[in-house]
């Protein structure tokens, strides 16, 4: 029963756009069916694209043949209409086009449709996994079809903005060598040379410095990069970048180059002005304050360290963890005396998926105080500690004792659970900052060894370069990330440009000459012919969007995102290759899924 175009049928415009001002003339539409209700001697259909809806309409002065068949016209069906745009007699206030109709006097099925597995509206509360399997069906809905207009207008913002600014758009391959630093990388096995693999960039990192090596200055690409990484809310194995590396710059010139960016961002998306610079905060104050190197600033309840009131005291969960080199901090929860012991004790979960041990709390209400530690320390030091943190009545204090990077995660996470639940994050608020003088190394006492905070190539402070060999731990970089209300929405930092350093920064993390000849040999010898100082950012093109759009969940700015186990639901990906194609890859399969 379907129906083919033919060379006269020509859209006039989208559906969403037809006002009072088009009444009187012929047109053409072409779209979904919302729905169609028949009373009768009278037929609607709301046509939709992704302009929006309008309404056709078919009454007595229709043809009989074509009323026929918009009678038998379901939901989805995809349609061609002509006819002439008339005043509707009802008007509708809730849709731009609610003032007119089409009278159909031309009609063709182009395709019919089966009643899809959910209906097609916004915010339809159906399960997340339904939706996925049939993602094209779930994009049709005007949520969705928002979100990915609105990407796809950021990054063309970018693009612009970035060209204007004189950067070039360079492409960089997506088969690379595999260089494991970092996430695990997704590696690709080679055919012509069997055993061996390509991996998946985690970002095009390395090529970016080698193109400022070429000399082109202002590099820019929106780039896909893979990690085999567990997954969050905020995390995708395979997203986006705004990628851009600059060269003969410090510091401060990136970051007044990415501001001018944000600004544009701001304004042209959101209609906003921000002020800049913006604010920039060493990593070392936002542990101390937020317990997050990437503060949301958008509420208060900052951290305040206890460690000095618990070393000695008389509780003795407090006490152990300072002597066991660890530190006490607590915050305090305006507004959570009202708190019930239900909710305290699912704080105490909460936190313990940041692996604290326990969660300490008093809260005041109306003059009573409760507290699960406050029988077991002294007077004085209740005092010391309620001071500290300011307690007022209706205030709960929430403290935990113990390693401080656990100390730091719980409270730090905490905090933003809190703020959540007392809804004090208002919508349209956005706050920015730069964190600045990160670690240049992570301490990983699983593996024993060294890991680069940011990745191997970040140029360290030069005051703190001496410390390199004798207390890496201390050693601060020249790296920067752009935070906006919690989320790390991009890092960058200046490169190291010298082989010596870069050669010392290898054995830091523990590489011999020899390995870090094998992996790196080719970075190695190209700073050796010139080798202008530069550096970059990215941007997490998925994260700002999400964040533009004020959206909790990253898969709502993808077309085709995958689920928490890193499978996609609609192409049932990843799938075993056939047996014909992993023996042209001389691989065997070991081991499958149950
Ligand atoms: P980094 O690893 O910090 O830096 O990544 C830059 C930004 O990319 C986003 N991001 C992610 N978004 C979604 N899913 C993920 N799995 C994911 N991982 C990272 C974040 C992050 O801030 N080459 C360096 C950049 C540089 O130094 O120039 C890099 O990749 O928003
Ligand atoms: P307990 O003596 O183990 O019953 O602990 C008394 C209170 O201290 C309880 O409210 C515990 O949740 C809390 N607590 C236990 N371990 C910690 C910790 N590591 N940090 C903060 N509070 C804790």
């Amino acid at each position: 029963m379907a129906e083919l175009l033919n060379s006269t049928d020509r859209r006039t415009k989208y559906c969403g756009e037809f006002r009072e001002s088009d009444i009187g003339a012929r047109v053409c539409v072409m779209g979904w069916v919302q729905r169609q209700r028949d009373l009768g001697s009278l037929i609607f259909i709301d046509l939709r694209d992704r302009s929006g809806i309008v309404q056709l309409a078919f009454d007595e002065a229709t043809e009989k043949s074509i009323f026929d068949t918009a009678f038998g016209i379901r939901a989805e069906y995809v349609l061609c209409a002509k006819g002439v745009v008339r005043k509707r007699s009802s008007v509708n206030t809730n849709i731009p086009t609610g003032l007119v109709e089409i009278a159909v006097d031309e009609l063709k099925v182009l395709s019919g449709a089966q009643t899809p597995p959910f209906a097609i509206e916004e915010n339809s509360d159906v399960k997340p996994e339904l939706r996925l399997k049939h993602r094209y069906l779930d994009l049709r809905r005007p949520d969705l079809q928002r979100n990915l207009m609105a990407r796809s207008r950021i990054s063309g913002i970018a693009r612009r903005y970035f060209e204007e600014q004189g950067f070039l758009d360079i492409e960089t391959p997506c088969l690379i060598k595999p260089t494991p630093e970092g996430a695990r990388d997704y590696l690709v096995p080679s055919r012509v040379h069997p055993g061996k693999f390509y991996a998946l960039p985690q970002s095009p990192q390395l090529y970016k410095q080698l193109l400022m090596l070429s000399g082109f200055d202002r590099y820019f690409q929106i780039a896909r990069c893979f990690r085999d990484e567990d997954l969050r809310a905020d995390r995708q194995p395979e997203f986006t970048q705004i990628d851009l590396e600059m060269s003969f710059i410090t510091q401060d010139v990136i970051i007044e180059v990415v501001e001018g960016f944000l600004k544009r961002l701001f304004k042209e998306f959101k209609g906003m002005d921000i002020t800049l610079p913006l604010q920039r905060m060493t990593y070392a104050e936002a542990m101390d304050r937020f317990g997050s190197d990437k503060p949301d600033l958008r509420f208060g309840m900052e951290l305040k360290d206890l460690t000095g009131i618990a070393r000695g005291c008389s509780f003795k969960v407090f006490a152990s963890a300072v002597e066991n080199g660890g530190s006490v901090r607590g915050i305090n929860v305006k507004g959570g005396g009202k708190f019930s012991r239900k909710e305290i004790d699912s704080l105490t979960e909460y936190v313990k998926s940041y692996k604290a041990k326990g969660l300490a709390w008093l809260k005041k209400n109306n003059g009573e105080v409760s507290s699960s530690y406050a029988k077991f320390l002294s007077p004085e030091e209740n005092a010391a500690i309620e001071a500290a943190l300011g307690l007022e009545d209706g205030d709960l204090l929430l403290i935990v004792a113990d390693r401080s990077g656990v100390v730091y995660d719980s409270l730090g996470a905490l905090r933003c659970e809190c703020a959540r639940r007392l809804g004090l994050i208002k919508k349209g608020d956005y706050k920015m900052l730069w964190i600045t003088e990160f670690p240049l190394l992570e301490y990983s006492e699983e593996d024993g060894r060294y890991y680069a905070k940011h990745h191997p190539f970040t140029m360290p402070m030069e005051e703190d370069l001496p410390f390199l060999e004798t207390e890496p731990e201390k050693v601060r970089s020249i790296a920067y990330d752009i935070v906006i209300n919690g989320t790390e929405a991009g890092g960058g930092s200046i490169r190291i440009h010298t082989p010596d350093i870069q050669t010392r920064m290898f054995h830091a993390l523990g590489m011999t000459d020899e390995e870090s000849q094998t992996k790196f040999g080719f970075l190695l010898d190209a700073f050796k012919y010139g080798t202008p100082p530069h550096g970059g950012l990215a941007f997490g093109l998925d994260r700002l969007v999400t964040l533009m759009l004020e959206l909790d969940d990253i898969r709502d700015v993808i077309a085709f995102p995958k689920v928490q186990n890193a499978s996609e639901l609609m192409t049932m990906c990843p799938a075993l290759p056939d047996e014909k194609a992993l023996d042209e890859l001389s691989i065997a399969v070991t081991k499958t899924e149950d």
